[in-house]
């Protein structure tokens, strides 16, 4: 058993900040922001929710797999950034949809977030536990964003994108996943429901930095330029799969540059990296979906063609998995 990906889709707030917008709010610039990460402009929820925007990204990819709400079985929503803590987003995006027969749970692993809920749909799907699920990675992590903070306000936006996916006989590729929690305190958010570590004074001025992502940029790149390409070689020695049978790798989009680095260390063309981070900056659980939406609706993915999907972020966690478009 295996799976297919039969619809994907995507919401995007239409709200947006340029660098220029962000210039006025912090000490930088358009320049800057453009050469040291790709990022033109990020879209921001104005009105939306972590919530309705999973709605309307699982609404879309729905519709585009040709499945009613009532066939999915499991919804597995990808966040840390819900507007909703109980019930789950999961559980929301159920009712909003009435996919009555379908199992909820909501999954927390920052950029890794939407590739460990494909690969838990995948597992799940594959053992023949359920048949069909709807899985969102959503994402409103400008409030979560200290805005600050140059170091970090300047690359995350807002949006969500969702995949359709269901049991078929073809081949399981199995996928190449780590995690590293003793260099987690590279990427930290701390729980705004954490009151007991607080003191009186501390709970009045909770909003301080400590409760907004604090990020050692350095470091965060230097993981990544290192373990996405390790992980991508490692999940296709895994699944015998040789590298230039790949013809697409989609990659997490956290900076132009750490995408730029893994294909030339993987001596691969950047064409085979579509990058969109211009336009949408870092959505963390949402920018594969996003992207693999994207290509979908441009007719890009062919059937035969195989592609690599890799996510690494906070944790720190990070991983790849081979998937064949049907
Ligand atoms: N605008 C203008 N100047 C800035 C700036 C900003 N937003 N942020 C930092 N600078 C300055 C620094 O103060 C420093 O100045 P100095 O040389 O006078 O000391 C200089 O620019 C270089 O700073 P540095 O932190 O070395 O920049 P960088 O090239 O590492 O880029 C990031 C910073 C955040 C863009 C980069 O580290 C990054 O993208 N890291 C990965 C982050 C990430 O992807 N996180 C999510 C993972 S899922």
């Amino acid at each position: 058993m295996a799976v297919s990906i039969c619809g994907t889709g995507s919401y995007i707030p239409s709200y947006t900040i340029d660098n220029n917008g962000i210039a006025a709010l912090v000490d930088t610039s358009d320049g800057w922001i453009q050469e040291r990460t790709g990022i033109r402009r990020r879209h921001i929820v104005d009105g939306e929710t972590t919530v309705s925007m999973a709605c309307e990204a699982g609404r879309q990819a729905l519709t585009s797999a040709g499945v009613s709400a009532e066939e999915v079985d499991l919804i597995i929503v990808s966040t840390i950034s819900s507007n909703m803590i109980l019930p789950c987003a999961a559980c929301e995006v159920q009712k909003e949809l009435g996919a009555i027969h379908a199992t909820c749970f909501d999954l927390s692993a920052a950029c890794t977030g939407f590739l460990l809920a494909y690969n838990t749909a995948a597992a799940y799907l594959a053992g023949g536990i359920y048949s069909t699920a709807l899985i969102i990675g959503s994402e409103s992590l400008s409030n979560l964003t200290n805005w600050k903070d140059r170091g970090t306000c300047i690359l995350f936006g807002d949006g969500a994108g969702a995949a359709v996916l269901k049991a078929d006989d073809r081949r399981m590729y199995l996928p190449v996943t780590r995690a590293d929690g003793a260099k987690g305190s590279a990427l930290t958010l701390k729980s705004r429901h954490d009151w007991n570590v607080l003191d009186v004074k501390e709970k009045r001025d909770y909003d301080s930095d400590g409760y907004f992502m604090q990020m050692d940029g350095k470091a965060v790149f230097q993981f990544a330029i290192k373990r996405v390409p390790e992980a991508i070689r490692g999940v296709l020695e895994k699944n015998g799969v040789r590298q230039e049978e790949i013809a697409w790798f989609l990659l997490h989009q956290a900076n132009r540059r750490i995408i730029e680095s893994v294909a030339k260390r993987l001596g691969e063309p950047m064409e085979k990296f579509p990058v969109n981070i211009q336009e949408y900056g870092n959505t963390s659980s949402a920018s594969i979906p996003i992207l693999l939406d994207e290509m979908n609706k441009k007719g890009l993915l062919k059937s035969g063609q195989k592609m690599v999907l890799a996510g690494f972020g906070a944790g720190l966690i990070w991983g790849a998995a081979l998937y064949e478009w049907i």
